[in-house]
């Protein structure tokens, strides 16, 4: 029915659906839908369909069905699109950068299931808590392949981290460097480190996701003198090994030439080091961010565009400042995840202001989603029982907690929905269920994973009354 690189239209009782293939030129897997006239395919997992009932499908799965066992709201992760966009990032950075690995980022999705597949496919990751180590850890992630970040890491996760043999630890301040240098002696171990830089550059993206500026509480300020002062501090330690430089601007970033400025900055100082304090820069990483479509009408670039932009900068960056070509790490979390997670809800009450707006609400919200709430992140919302349904009018899409800022999408354009519905919102696989709270004492979506095999596999149950009672004490 579908053909590869061909549109075709084709009628379902009285649906139209336009099928388009994704516009990744190689992604050979997305063959989906389009909702009036732009294609669903770009946000939604790779595997995503319509089925022959007209409803949104993943990897072959009913979406309803999935729900009808799995309860709702809920957050459905296709395998497909995790290892898809795995080896986007690899196969890219290194057709034009051999010497890259690529290092995932569990912020965006810490999940035993989910670093199994990482690491599967060769990744790195990187966690910024004790409790994102531990849960790496327990996963068995090879701690050789682990780096620890965060603006300020405790003695206690540091030593943790030290003992258990961590591959690098990212240091973001002098107290840091200190305390590392002392913790890694008392254990009898020099630990491999890399300075985390602030480049004083506008990633232009929301003003609480960007990091690399000079008002930021992330990383040595080049421009005010610290890293270079971070730089000599670091190289003076005897239970440090100083393996090179590092930065993160922000995130999501939809544009390129932030990489390329930053990559820039940071070689000209890694330059300078090299030749004022002897610093040997053999490792580089101008970190991740990069973006993913949320809305059909506002696409990032390609991974391929990324990786060609931040390789070539890299290199004649170090062309131009005589320096040798440093081992890269790139560190993406969103992107590996983002696309590949759906979050599913159930439609309730639905309320009608006349002459004002409609509010739809679903059974979740802000505390499985702070995302809207807290950046004015913009969702797609899909009817999964008719996704490529007739517009029928506008719809604000309000969550149940008790707050008049949960809303998860406001004023889209919906068909016709009713209590019981089941409504969609791609792009919802990274930091939608890590920054989740039991705000009002709701309980937490349970996580399927739909494999490459079309099983769907709990990954996290429902969270229940005993857990929310669990951690309270009663006298
Ligand atoms: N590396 C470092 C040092 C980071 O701080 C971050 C994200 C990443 C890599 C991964 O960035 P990504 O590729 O995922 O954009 N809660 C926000 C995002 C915060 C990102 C924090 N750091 C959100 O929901 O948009």
């Amino acid at each position: 029915m579908v053909v590869f690189g061909v549109s075709l239209t084709l009628q379902v009782g009285e649906l139209k659906m336009d099928y388009i293939t994704c516009r990744e030129p190689r992604c050979r897997q997305a063959k989906t839908l389009a909702m009036n006239d732009l294609p669903l395919a770009d946000v939604l997992p790779i595997s995503a369909s319509l089925n022959s009932d007209g409803r949104l499908a993943i990897q072959g799965r009913d979406v309803r069905g999935i729900v009808e066992e799995f309860g709702s709201p809920l957050y459905i992760y296709d395998e497909a699109t995790i290892r898809w966009m795995c080896r986007e990032f690899v196969e890219n950075f290194r057709q034009f950068y051999p010497e890259t690995d690529i290092e995932y980022s569990t912020k965006a999705f810490s999940n035993p299931a989910v670093l199994k597949v990482i690491e599967d496919e060769g990744l790195h990751i990187d966690v910024v808590t004790g409790g994102e180590l531990a849960f790496a850890l327990a996963a068995d992630f090879p701690v050789e392949k682990i780096n620890f970040h965060g603006n300020n890491k405790t003695r206690q996760e540091l030593m943790e981290a030290v003992d258990v043999g961590i591959g690098r630890i990212t240091i973001d301040s002098f107290h840091e460097i200190e305390l590392l240098n002392e913790v890694a002696g008392a254990l009898g171990k020099t630990q491999a480190v890399n300075l985390r830089l602030s480049p004083s550059i506008d990633p232009h993206t929301h003003r609480l996701t960007s990091t690399g500026i000079l008002d930021s509480k992330f990383g040595f300020s080049i421009e005010t003198g610290d890293a270079e002062k971070a730089v000599d501090a670091a190289l003076s330690q005897p239970n440090l090994d100083v393996k090179g430089l590092h930065f993160h601007l922000g995130s999501p970033l939809f544009e390129l030439e932030p990489y390329d400025e930053a990559i820039e900055y940071v070689c000209a100082f890694a330059a300078r080091m090299k030749y004022v304090h002897g610093l040997d820069m053999q490792e580089f990483s101008p970190g991740g961010g990069m973006a993913i479509g949320y809305l059909r009408s506002k696409l990032p670039p390609s991974i391929e565009e990324y990786a060609e932009t931040i390789a070539n900068s890299l290199r004649s960056a170090c062309r131009k400042y005589g320096l040798d070509e440093p081992r890269m790490t790139i560190e993406p979390g969103r992107s590996i995840v983002g696309r590949a997670g759906v979050a599913v809800y159930t439609v309730g009450g639905i309320k009608r202001i006349p002459g004002v707006r409609t509010y739809v609400s679903v059974d979740g919200g802000m505390g499985d989603n702070i995302r809207p709430a807290l950046y004015e992140a913009e969702y797609e919302v899909m009817s999964a029982d008719d996704p490529c349904g007739e517009f029928k009018g506008t719809a604000t899409i309000a969550g149940k907690f008790c707050e008049s800022g949960d809303v998860l999408a406001k004023d889209v354009k919906l068909p016709d929905v009713k209590p019981g519905d089941l409504l969609a919102l791609p792009a919802s696989g990274a930091y939608c269920v890590p920054m989740a709270s039991n705000y009002n004492l709701q309980t937490r979506p349970a996580i399927v994973m739909v494999t490459e095999q079309s099983d769907v596999r709990l990954i996290r149950r429902r969270e229940t009354y005993a857990d929310l009672l669990s951690t309270a004490i009663y006298e």
